[in-house]
């Protein structure tokens, strides 16, 4: 079994979740619209079973853990209050000639890869410390004298004439109101979390929740990314699943280091090669957070972070309760009756926060793969989708034989008495070989064919996927072997 090299291997999952009806451009036939993709058919299928595989591993599987879907406007003050308004923003600068924006950090990260890739490592420490200080400091102009000092120049126009680097915050804002007098501006969140903040008391009550416990969410955000490449990896809209994890201060490292552990063997479960995983434990945090760590995954174009785990201590309920002038503190009974004095208190937070479209880049780019079949001389090979069966967009394909004889008829009853369970696809067209490679290509775990013996004695051929082994056997014992495979207990216990 030989996988591409990266780049190429990026490429052909690019053009394979297009050709297949995973993702497609949005606004494809004015051109797209950058950092914005649409899911198609067989891709709104594999992201809700992502979803799903989360849903119930956090929600579900946690008698402490509840899920909410929040809107995604939120009054203004959200935004002041999280410290977006003022803070969330990346450093950019434009070149003169070529019209072209870029994030001014971005330029040098490039600059201190290509100074690490010659072997001028020191030259390559040194600007990495200058960026950072600069960074830190929020040191625009020491920015822009780094780009000139290492001769940084615009890949498109290739001339050095570059603008200022200036502040450009990521959060999109339009009109809230029908009248232009007396409307509001207001943001599209640019993330699931603050709906979850804002909640925190309401479901904390009506939900009757003891701390520690959990608040889920799946939702869209959106972010107006200066630079956004690598097709699904940076989106300007994109989805997120986000779980704040409520607790005593005091007991917020024990559950950090849980919620860590636990996030990796949720992406382990699915039989992914561990070594392509690794944590990056951030040592200069966030001023509202004691730990942060992220889960990256190796990536064809390398190790890029999918998922972040983050101690961010009160900082965000209490950012609420001063804005909002409401009251965001929980009542500990427990503590109470212990004695403690400290019976009410502003809950700390561990929050788990993973985007859903780079879980769904994780998965094609692990799954799709170019098996060689070749045996002697005969040269052959198959294109292969090996998801695992509960993500499958299709976990049965049915066909029958011919399309004569009660052949289709059959074919449909054996459908039918699967679909409400089973997610089916049928069909008819071309020879049976060829309606296989079509299923391996898009992951589906199982084949049946429904032939003339199926009329006489109720059996039929299933193909299993990725062996491609070829089992007799009768139609009653259908739903047992499938729905064995294809259970989520296979990937939660
Ligand atoms: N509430 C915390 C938070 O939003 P983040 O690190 O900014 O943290 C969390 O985002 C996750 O969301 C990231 O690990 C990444 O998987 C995903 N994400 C962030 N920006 C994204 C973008 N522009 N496109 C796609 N996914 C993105």
């Amino acid at each position: 079994m030989a996988k591409n090299t990266n780049d190429e291997q990026f490429k052909n999952v690019i053009s394979h979740a297009k050709e297949y009806g995973f993702i497609f451009p949005s606004s494809e036939i004015y051109d797209g619209l950058s950092a914005v993709y649409d899911y198609g058919q067989l891709g709104a299928e594999l992201k809700n079973n992502i979803k799903t595989y989360w849903w119930k591993a956090m929600v579900q599987m946690h008698e402490n853990i509840v899920g909410i879907d929040a809107a995604i406007f939120m009054h203004p003050k959200v935004w002041k209050a999280s410290g977006h308004v003022d803070g969330f923003n990346d450093p950019m600068i434009d070149n003169k000639d070529s019209k072209k924006r870029y994030r001014a950090d971005q330029l040098l990260e490039d600059k201190i890869e290509r100074y690490k890739k010659d072997g001028k490592t020191e030259k390559a420490e040194k600007l990495q410390q200058d960026m950072d200080d600069a960074l830190k400091a929020e040191n625009l102009p020491l920015l822009k004298t780094l780009i000139e000092e290492h001769e940084i120049a615009c890949p498109v126009s290739g001339t050095r004439n570059w603008t200022e680097v200036r502040q450009f915050n990521l959060m999109f804002s339009t009109q809230f109101g029908a009248m232009a007098e007396g409307s509001e501006e207001v943001y599209l969140r640019p993330e699931t979390a603050q709906g979850i903040f804002v909640n925190f008391l309401n479901v904390q009550k009506t939900g009757r929740m003891k701390i520690p416990f959990g608040i889920a969410q799946i939702g869209k955000a959106f972010r107006n990314e200066v630079i956004a490449r690598q097709f699904i990896m940076r989106m300007r809209e994109f989805e997120q699943m986000e779980m704040q994890f409520f607790v005593r201060p005091g007991e917020d490292a024990k559950w950090f280091k849980y919620w860590k552990e636990a996030r990796l063997k949720w992406h382990q479960a699915l039989g992914t090669d561990p070594e392509k995983y690794r944590y990056h434990d951030h040592v200069k945090l966030a001023h509202y957070a004691n730990a942060a760590t992220d889960i990256e995954f190796e990536f064809p174009f390398g190790f890029k972070e999918v998922e972040g785990i983050h101690s961010r201590t009160d900082f965000d309920l209490s950012q609420h309760q001063e804005y909002s002038g409401k009251k965001m503190q929980y009542f500990d009974a427990e503590l109470n009756e212990e004695g403690k004095p400290y019976g009410n208190y502003i809950p700390y937070v561990i929050e788990t926060s993973i985007g859903l479209d780079r879980m769904f880049l994780l998965t094609l780019i692990n799954a799709l793969e170019e098996e060689d079949l070749s045996e002697g001389d005969k040269q052959d090979s198959r294109t292969l989708l090996r998801l695992h069966p509960c993500l499958a967009p299709y976990k049965v394909a049915i066909f029958p034989l011919t399309k004569k004889d009660g052949l289709p008829e059959k074919a449909r009853e054996i459908m039918n008495s699967l679909k409400l369970d089973f997610n089916c696809i049928y069909e008819e067209k071309d020879a049976i070989g060829k309606r296989y490679r079509r299923q391996d290509a898009i992951g589906t775990p199982f084949c049946l064919t429904i032939d003339h013996q199926t009329l006489e004695d109720n059996t039929v051929t299933i193909r299993h996927r990725d062996t491609m082994e070829q089992q007799r056997i009768e139609i009653k014992d259908l739903h047992y072997i499938i729905g064995n495979k294809v259970s989520w207990k296979n990937l939660l216990r």
